[in-house]
């Protein structure tokens, strides 16, 4: 190995997550459909004398407390063992926007540069049910499955968001514990490219995060976060990603999601607009 290689850790975002059905041994079946946004955490590697991550970052305290960071799990599932990471972490931590699984995609991508394949997808599973898709990042997708199954989606335009995290983390477990109903309709099987992003708004209305009634129930505070950015200017559309506590907006333009963020700025809450990336046409 030789020199100092950066990736950016997007952030991603569920425009929709429907959840179809539950198997034997309790994993859901989801359909959802992906984005990922322009910001996101930081990855730097460079040569090490063995294998070691460096936290840096506004969330990095949230995560020095974890024994063993995604980033050297993927590492050693790909054999490396001579690579110092250093890994800016801007986004919360357990907050939906599948952190933890888009630093180890993007850890994984810097591997592959140097000379370590990534793994199967039976092996990015065994690292978690996100690392399919932030494989493909910044790509848009449709998951499937448990999450192994990515197809790129044609027609998603660029998107002007708000992220709004409550300052609070939700464990994912918990959260697919408290769903009452675990067979819902899929998306429809045809997706049908949208000419905007008031359209795609107009079109995500009748779909559904199923995840968002239990995670509320959980955190109340959810259920204001979604009505508070409902209420902004130019606001289209407010949903919660993931399994969250995150909610996002989506705004009519980029002055729109600025002004909403300096409306919703509160202590301990992380607001941040960003811009989600579109399908290469
Ligand atoms: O794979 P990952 O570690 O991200 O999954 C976290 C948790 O989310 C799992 O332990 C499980 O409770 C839940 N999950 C699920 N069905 C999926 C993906 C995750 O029930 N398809």
């Amino acid at each position: 190995m030789s020199g100092r290689v950066r990736a950016v850790a997007p952030a991603k975002i569920n425009l929709t997550l429907h959840v179809t059905g539950q198997r034997a041994d309790g994993y859901h079946l989801l359909d959802s459909l992906v984005v990922f946004t322009e910001a996101g955490d930081g990855l730097t590697l460079a040569d090490g004398p063995g294998l070691s991550l460096d936290l840096t970052g506004p969330a990095a305290p949230a995560l020095a407390v974890e024994p063993d960071n995604l980033v050297l799990r993927a590492a050693r599932a790909v054999g490396a063992t001579r690579a110092a990471f250093t890994l800016e972490k801007r986004l919360p931590v357990a907050s939906g926007m599948g952190g933890g699984s888009s630093d180890a995609a993007a850890a994984l991508k810097l591997l592959a540069g140097r000379g370590f394949p990534p793994p199967d997808t039976a092996g990015l599973m065994r690292l978690g049910a996100d690392l399919p898709v932030c494989m493909a990042a910044p790509a848009p997708s449709r998951m499937t499955g448990l999450g192994e199954g990515v197809a790129p989606v044609a027609g998603v335009p660029a998107l002007w968001l708000l992220l709004v995290n409550p300052g609070q983390a939700l464990s994912t477990p918990a959260v697919f514990k408290a769903l009452n109903q675990r067979d819902n309709p899929p998306m429809p099987e045809v997706l049908p490219g949208w000419s905007d992003a008031p359209a795609l708004a107009e079109w995500l209305r009748d779909m559904r995060n199923d995840l968002e009634p239990p995670a509320t129930a959980l955190m109340p505070g959810i259920g204001d976060l979604l009505a508070a950015l409902r209420a902004q200017p130019g606001c289209l559309l407010a949903r919660m990603t993931g399994s969250g506590a995150t909610c996002f907006g989506i705004f009519a333009t980029e002055g729109a999601a600025q002004d909403a963020a300096r409306a919703l700025a509160a202590p301990g809450r992380f607001v941040l607009p960003t811009r989600s990336l579109p399908s290469v046409r």
